[in-house]
């Protein structure tokens, strides 16, 4: 169909060696969906489809925004998660309170843990920072322990700037 083959972003799985070239070549995918597009809530809702499509061993993608004061849910791909997360609380509000990410290898192991998925094991969040005011977070969650390491953490950083330089948040985040 004509119209599919102006539109559609088909998202190639990359087979790079290193999870750091993965994550580059992910960059250069997400860079494609943003361009022409500052939407805030459009293009953060494009990157938790792109991870979640993307990177093995998910259950859960998505993001939180900072609204009055807490998390608030954003767009995602996996199981319906709590709407309303105070900062502080979980791995969610500990890495937005802290403004650094977090990787927890074992989430039974992490004193206040929200279980939104029986099913997951390990997590990490990282927090979305512009200028050192913060947005929100991005969350991802496996069923597999100790499935996310330094190299996720920096791959997710990149992308959540990228995300950060190339879309407005105004009135999404307040
Ligand atoms: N586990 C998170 C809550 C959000 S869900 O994983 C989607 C936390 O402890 O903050």
């Amino acid at each position: 169909m004509l119209w599919q083959t102006s539109r559609m972003h088909v998202l190639t799985m990359t087979t790079a060696d290193t999870k750091s070239a993965n994550y580059a070549a992910m960059r250069e995918q997400a860079a494609a969906l943003f361009s022409g597009e500052r939407d805030g809530l459009a293009n953060a809702a494009n990157l938790a489809a792109l991870l979640f499509e993307l990177l093995p061993d998910l259950n859960w993608a998505g993001f939180y925004f900072l609204r009055d004061g807490e998390l608030v849910l954003g767009p995602f791909q996996g199981k319906v998660a709590c709407v309303r997360i105070a900062l502080g609380r979980g791995v969610c509000g500990s890495a937005a309170a802290t403004r650094k990410t977090l990787v927890v290898p074992d989430v039974h192991d992490f004193p206040g843990h929200i279980a939104c998925d029986a099913a997951s094991q390990s997590e990490i969040v990282v927090p979305l920072l512009r200028e050192g005011r913060l947005f929100g977070v991005l969350d991802l969650d496996s069923p597999r322990r100790a499935r996310f390491d330094a190299d996720d953490a920096a791959g997710l950083e990149a992308l959540a700037d990228l995300l950060l330089a190339k879309s407005d948040f105004d009135g999404l985040v307040r």
